[in-house]
Parts: C-alpha cells; structure tokens; sequence
C-alpha cells in the first residue's frame, strides 16, 4: 500500500513511532495552499510552515521581518491544502522570546487561526519558559537548535555550528532539556554529522535534521531550494531534486513568444 492511499493522518505520535521502528521522516516546507497540496498528496511525513517564508516568499535577506500575522495567513493557506501531513508553523521572530506570556498568547493564535497541529521554535534554555507555558496549553512544540536563523545577528555568520566543544555540550544539554520539557522533536541545522547522530541517539523523541548528517531520524529541506527554483542559496547539505528556475523560465519565455507572435490564442483556444 503506498504512503497516500493510507491517508492516515500523520501525528506527532506517529513520529515518535517511526524513530522506534527505525523509519526515516520526510519533512519539506510550504507557505501556499497549491504548493502544500501537492506536497501533501506525494506522501510527505511533516509540512513545516518556515519562517523561510521570510527569505523565498517575500524577498527578505533574513527571516527576522515576517509578521505573526504573515505567518497565520501562510499556515492558514497549508492548513486547507493538507489532508494528511502533520502541519507544524513556526513562531517568527519576536513573538516568543523573553516573555513566557506572549509565547503562549503567540502560539494559540497560531492554533487557532490556521487550525495547525503544532508550532516551532528556535533556542534551548534561553526560551524554555516559554516553551513550558506553550506546552502547557496543550500545544505541541517543535524545537529548533543548531543554526538559528532568527539569530543570525548574534553570530554574524550562517557557518557550521557547534563544532566547539563547548557550543556542542551547550547543544546536547539544550536538546535534552526540549526533551525533557515535553517538545515532540527537535530540528538541528547545520552541525557536524557526529554531533548530529550523538543528540539522535541520545533524545528519545525524533531529531530531524537539516545539515545535520545522515543518522538523525528525519530529513527537512525548503522546497523552494530542492526544487531548484532558488539559485544562489546553495549549502553542502543543499540536495536539488529539479532545475525549476530554468523549467519556469523557459516555459514564460515560450509564452512571451506566443502572445508576441500572435500564436496564443489559436482557434481552439476562443469561444
Ligand atoms: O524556516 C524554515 O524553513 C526552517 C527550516 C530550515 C528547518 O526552520
């Protein structure tokens, strides 16, 4: 039977019970409704609402800009799309760190108004309050540790992270005390392979990588950049499953020479 025609829905217990068996997650982002659908409907495990959205749907240089609001108009529009992938949005900058509250109050609204299954977060110890109180409310939270794009500024760099020996033991504690709190899985980006299979073996809930090696219990990718339609963004950990940027612009430019040419519309193509 193929993954569609199970059409059971994904949950995060299901998750916990694919790292049990062994059985690898798939997890991509989307920001729309067409694209979601289309995701959904090839089988994918997990649909992460990015705050990447930032970067490749509105041309931001980071992800710091994007709105709560922005993002409930995304994860609204993936919600309506997908019938049987876990949803999970991501809280964007400002909407949770520092004050517990406005995590919380963040995170229902997230909820509510898309109708999401989970949301995500970046930052270990520094947020765990928040993360707490989120938990709290019966919202299941999605860590994020590694390298956190919200944070780029602090670091100045998108670099491999955790490669000292201090920031790797920071990231195993941070991991765990996700864990411990009751987060349903944490992502880890780009970080030494080793370190990645350590916290994978270490967490009892899955650990899904992006940049993080092969032995983690899951793979996440921007669907924008595995599909080829962003150029310049091209990580080692980066793999391009299409060259849609050029497939695009081929197909407008046959479409530029049929209007000017006066070829598009033929007579089947009027009433
Ligand atoms: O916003 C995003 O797309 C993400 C992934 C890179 C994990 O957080």
């Amino acid at each position: 039977m193929s993954v569609q025609s199970e059409m059971k829905k994904v949950t995060t217990r299901t998750l916990s019970e694919m790292k049990q068996r062994g059985e690898k997650i798939a997890m991509l982002t989307s920001y729309d409704y067409s694209m979601a659908s289309l995701v959904d409907e090839a089988g994918i495990d997990v649909v992460l609402v990015g705050d990447s959205a930032s970067n490749v749907m509105a041309g931001h240089e980071t992800t710091l800009p994007i709105t709560l609001d922005q993002m409930i108009y995304h994860g609204a529009s993936v919600v309506r799309a997908v019938k049987r992938a876990l949803v999970v949005v991501d809280l964007p900058f400002g909407t949770y760190q520092g004050n517990s509250r406005e995590a919380l109050v963040s995170a229902i609204r997230i909820m509510k108004e898309t109708a999401a299954d989970a949301v995500k977060l970046e930052g270990g110890s520094e947020v765990i309050e928040s993360v707490n109180r989120i938990l709290s409310a019966g919202i299941p939270v999605m860590g994020h540790l590694g390298l956190m794009p919200q944070s780029i500024h602090k670091f100045g760099t998108y670099s491999v992270r955790a490669k000292q020996e201090s920031e790797a033991q920071k990231l195993l504690s941070d991991s765990q005390l996700l864990e411990d709190a009751g987060c349903f899985a944490v992502v880890l980006e780009k970080i030494p392979s080793i370190l990645g299979k350590k916290v994978a073996g270490q967490l009892k809930i899955p650990v899904i990588g992006i940049g993080a090696g092969p032995e983690v219990d899951g793979q996440v990718l921007v669907i924008h950049d595995m599909l080829g339609i962003t150029q310049q963004f091209s990580p080692r950990f980066l793999r391009r499953y299409h060259n849609l940027a050029v497939e695009i612009k081929d197909a407008v430019g046959s479409y530029i020479n049929d209007v000017k040419s006066k070829d598009f519309p033929n007579d089947k193509e009027q009433y």
